[in-house]
């Protein structure tokens, strides 16, 4: 195989954790949001049962991601590299929409030096560094209801926390279904999948 080692096992292991903990959650979380009593999608009981036991199961990881990320070095790549940032925003996204489309090559194919072109930096630091952190916080909240104040601007004070929950589990959900689909846009659908299973970029 002719390729180039890029991911360590610590991140591929935190990868799939976070993304099966959130498929869990997700799954319970619109359980308990719009199933009817009569007929759950999960049973009511065991979807806050499950939800409680995954919400605490991301904290974990999301620990892990951010004390290996600060140990590895990784942190590195999310940080913006020489050239215009924008430029290569508007690059990538052009390829997305129309250069894949007329069998383009990448334009920033990932390397050990930058494992993320820039679409991939900036969302991924909005996501984990402030979407995650809003749901998780509000989670534990949730958890400890006693944490948050009496009321806010005259209202139940869990109400902007529950908004707060449902938003940023809102965001982290369509990224995921945004991701899953960008991850099929490598040189084959399965190649950065591959890549996230072996830790290699083939090239
Ligand atoms: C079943 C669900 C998921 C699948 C199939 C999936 C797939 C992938 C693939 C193929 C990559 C490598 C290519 C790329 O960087 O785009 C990747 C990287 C990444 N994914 Fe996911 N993902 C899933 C869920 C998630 C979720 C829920 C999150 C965060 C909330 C997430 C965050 C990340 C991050 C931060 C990276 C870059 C890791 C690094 O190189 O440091 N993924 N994912």
């Amino acid at each position: 195989m002719n390729g180039v080692f890029i991911l360590h096992i610590w991140i591929r292991l935190w990868h799939w954790t976070n993304a099966a903990l959130i498929l869990l959650l997700s799954a319970t979380g619109a359980s308990l949001q719009y199933s009817s009593p009569g007929l759950p999608l999960i049973p009511f009981e065991l979807a806050v049962r499950l939800h409680d036991l995954a919400g605490i199961g991301l904290i974990s990881a999301y620990s892990v991601f951010v004390v290996g990320n600060i140990v590895s070095g990784n942190w590195w790549q999310y940080v913006p590299k020489p050239g215009s940032f924008w430029k290569k925003i508007r690059v990538q996204f052009m390829y997305y929409v129309r250069g894949i489309f007329r069998g383009e090559k990448s334009p920033y194919p990932p390397s050990v030096e930058a494992n993320f072109n820039a679409m991939q930096q900036i969302i991924y630091w909005v996501i984990m560094y402030l979407v995650m952190p809003t749901v998780l916080d509000t989670g534990i909240v949730y958890l400890w209801p006693d944490l948050a104040p009496s009321d806010v601007f005259g209202l139940d004070g869990l109400f902007p926390v529950a908004i707060l929950h449902y938003l940023a589990g809102r965001v982290i959900f369509l990224f995921m279904c945004a991701h899953i689909y960008l991850g099929t846009c490598g040189d084959k659908v399965s190649s950065h999948f591959k890549m996230m299973i072996t830790g290699c970029h083939e090239h």
